[in-house]
């Protein structure tokens, strides 16, 4: 099958691609005829293409795996009792979808709940699969077997410091007001070579994993957002925790997402931000516009 290697040793990503890359054709169909936007919130969109993927990914994984829960971001909760369980969001990059913007994807990530674990410890994250149907670019990874994007293995950058660090971000599009993330997103512009804002979070994860970004952040994930992109960051030599550095949990919320040789460092900075050290001064738009006033005047 394109996109997968040759080996017998993957037990659910055949069939997990298979569905994502059915999912992800619909989603470029939707994408190329256009479908009219409806608010969930005050920003937060879904389209007719987010349901007619999560219908169908549904009914594929009850083919596939019935014995399988599902929980996906539109509302599936389908045998949510059970030993295994699906994370599915049917369309990441949901404001990038409905303008336009080519970027978004199919995640689908398998937890396992071990009985002899407490709730609040979570599940052991068993196989990933994240398509992008518009570069036609399959990430798939299972625990222990590795990650691979389109057969070719996956390995995380050997950036050493941040100051040499492409990194990655997201906003909420619920209460984004409570939200401090801008100033991270600025603190972190200024001492690395940039930060990404493209809009799909599952992808952000699959490119740290690529090697494509050196980190990853975000404040309010969902687990359909990170389940999958989690596993394939860790099968590819990378780590992820929540901002203290504690071992990340699908209900964790916030993300931290490195190559690992910068994730100490990045720890240490989120620590200096939450205590207000460390802050770059930047002017005001007011000192700006003063500054400039008085430089058109002389
Ligand atoms: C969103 C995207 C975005 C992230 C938001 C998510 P959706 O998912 O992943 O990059 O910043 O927090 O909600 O709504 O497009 O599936
Ligand atoms: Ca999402
Ligand atoms: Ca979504």
């Amino acid at each position: 099958m394109s996109g997968l290697t040759a080996t017998s040793e993957w037990v659910w990503v055949p069939g997990a691609s298979a569905i994502a890359r059915e999912a992800g054709t619909t989603l470029r169909e939707f994408f190329t005829q256009g479908v009219a936007t409806e608010y969930k919130g005050d920003s937060d969109l879904v389209t007719m293409a987010d349901r007619t993927s999560e219908k169908l990914i549904r009914e594929r994984l009850a083919m596939a795996f019935p014995e399988h829960g599902i929980y996906g971001e539109e509302g599936t909760r389908d045998r949510m009792e059970g030993e295994f369980r699906w994370y599915v969001d049917p369309l990441d990059g949901t404001t990038n979808f409905a303008h336009g913007f080519p970027q978004f994807c199919v995640s689908l990530g398998l937890e396992r709940s071990a009985a002899e674990l407490a709730p609040s410890e979570g599940g052991t994250l068993l196989a990933a699969v994240i398509y992008d149907p518009m570069r036609d670019e399959l990430f798939v990874a299972e625990r222990g077997r590795g990650a691979m994007l389109n057969g070719i293995s996956l390995r995380v950058s050997r950036t050493p410091e941040l100051y040499e660090a492409l990194v990655a971000t997201g906003f909420p599009s619920r209460k984004r007001h409570a939200n401090p993330n801008i100033h991270f997103y600025q603190e972190f512009t200024l001492r690395s070579h940039g930060v990404r804002r493209a809009g799909s979070a599952a992808l952000d994860l699959a490119y740290v994993a690529a090697g494509r970004l050196d980190a990853f952040w975000e404040f309010t994930l969902n687990p359909w957002d990170t389940a999958a992109g989690i596993l394939l960051v860790e099968e590819a030599g990378g780590q992820v925790t929540d901002f203290a550095g504690a071992h990340f949990k699908l209900d964790s919320r916030e993300i931290l997402a490195s190559n690992g040789l910068i994730h100490a460092e990045l720890l240490g900075f989120f620590d200096d931000l939450f205590a207000g050290r460390s802050l770059a001064p930047i002017p005001t738009p007011q000192e700006y516009a003063a500054r400039r006033a008085t430089q058109s005047g002389s």
